[in-house]
């Protein structure tokens, strides 16, 4: 059985001083949690919510790593800054860096390689746009991103790798992709995986939905068959709203 993982990706938002009154009111909320809890910082915040989640089962991300060991790379951060920080886990590709800051499937390709390499747990974000979705290109783009994505990357390094399903079109939208269909679309997923890596990598692989899940929405997704968590952005920075998606089951 996969474990799920319930991730908050807080983008450009908490400063550090903020960033600790979220986690301190975040924690009991969470203490009881079955899914595993993942909170993806800012990187200015990463010391403060460190140090804050000390002795909790709430683990620490970043949102982005830097490709190179160090070095000459204005505005990137390394892998082993964000270890020494005590990140486990870290967001790559997420669309809105592919987006607005020039990511593409090789640079993904490139972090991911960077964070395996020194042991941080990727997050690994593929999606469609509306614009491709319209034109019934998902698969073919899923496709792209996958083998280009993940390119080189051995059966074995899954075992770390967590994939987010983020259709672009939802997210921040408000609008979700139903949970059939992001179903549907995350078993395809698992479907390639399998044809390249094979059947006990995909079986393994956790792979979570992302846009516009919230409290209201998080039961019906996560009761389905290939969603095994969540990234959850605008709802992860309200401690009741994210707390109460990792408390799915409860609730
Ligand atoms: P959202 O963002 O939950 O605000 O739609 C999800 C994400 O971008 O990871």
């Amino acid at each position: 059985m996969r474990k799920p993982i319930i991730a908050g990706n807080w983008k450009m938002n908490k400063t550090a001083t903020e960033a600790v009154k979220l986690i301190n009111e975040l924690k009991p909320l969470v203490e009881r949690a079955k899914p595993e809890v993942v909170v993806c910082v800012p990187y200015t915040a990463l010391w403060a919510a460190g140090e804050a989640l000390e002795g909790s089962k709430i683990k620490l991300g970043a949102e982005n790593v830097a490709w190179a060991d160090s070095g000459a790379f204005t505005g990137e951060i390394s892998a082993e800054m964000l270890l020494e920080a005590g990140v486990e886990y870290v967001i790559i590709g997420h669309s809105e860096r592919r987006q607005y800051f020039g990511e593409t499937d090789e640079s993904v390709n490139k972090r991911l390689k960077q964070a395996l390499k020194l042991g941080l747990k990727p997050i690994v974000c593929v999606g469609e746009t509306l614009e491709e979705r319209e034109k019934n290109r998902t698969r073919r783009v899923l496709k792209k991103q996958v083998l280009e994505g993940f390119k080189d990357i051995s059966a074995e390094d899954f075992k770390d790798i967590v994939i987010a399903y983020e259709p672009v079109w939802a997210i921040g939208t408000g609008k979700t992709a139903t949970a059939e269909d992001a179903n549907k679309t995350i078993g395809f997923i698992r479907s390639l995986v399998r044809k390249v890596w094979g059947a006990e990598t995909a079986k393994a692989l956790r792979i979570q939905y992302g846009g516009s899940m919230k409290p209201g929405n998080a039961k019906e997704l996560m009761a389905m068959r290939h969603i095994d968590g969540g990234l959850i952005g605008g709802a992860s920075l309200v401690a009741k709203d994210f707390a109460d998606i990792v408390n799915y089951k409860e609730r």
